[in-house]
């Protein structure tokens, strides 16, 4: 099974690739800013995300989050990604 690692909060938790990699977090307690519920338009989720296989790339809806949340290049927002191979993210709240 893959794994998402959190070395901020020295966590390693199972990944589900059936959820988004917010819901993956919030799964296991780990908590995520969030004021949109999920629905990609706050930009407070965006995270680091290091990937070991490629990710799908944003969509348009998404790169417009981003760009109004000035969100710095390798960040995605969690609630818009879906992994599906091992990954280790970071934020600046954790
Ligand atoms: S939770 Fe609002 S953009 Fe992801």
């Amino acid at each position: 099974m893959a794994k998402i690692n959190i070395p901020q909060l020295n966590r390693v938790i199972d990944l589900d690739p059936s959820l988004s990699l917010m819901e993956n977090l919030l799964a296991h307690d780990i908590p995520v800013a969030s004021s949109c519920g999920g629905d990609g338009i706050c930009g407070k989720c965006r995270m680091m995300v290091f990937p070991t296989s490629p990710l799908e790339p944003a969509s348009e809806a998404e790169h417009t989050t981003l760009n109004k949340a000035n969100a710095h290049p390798g960040e995605r927002l969690s609630c818009q990604v879906y992994l599906d191979d091992n990954a280790m993210v970071e934020t600046t709240y954790w």
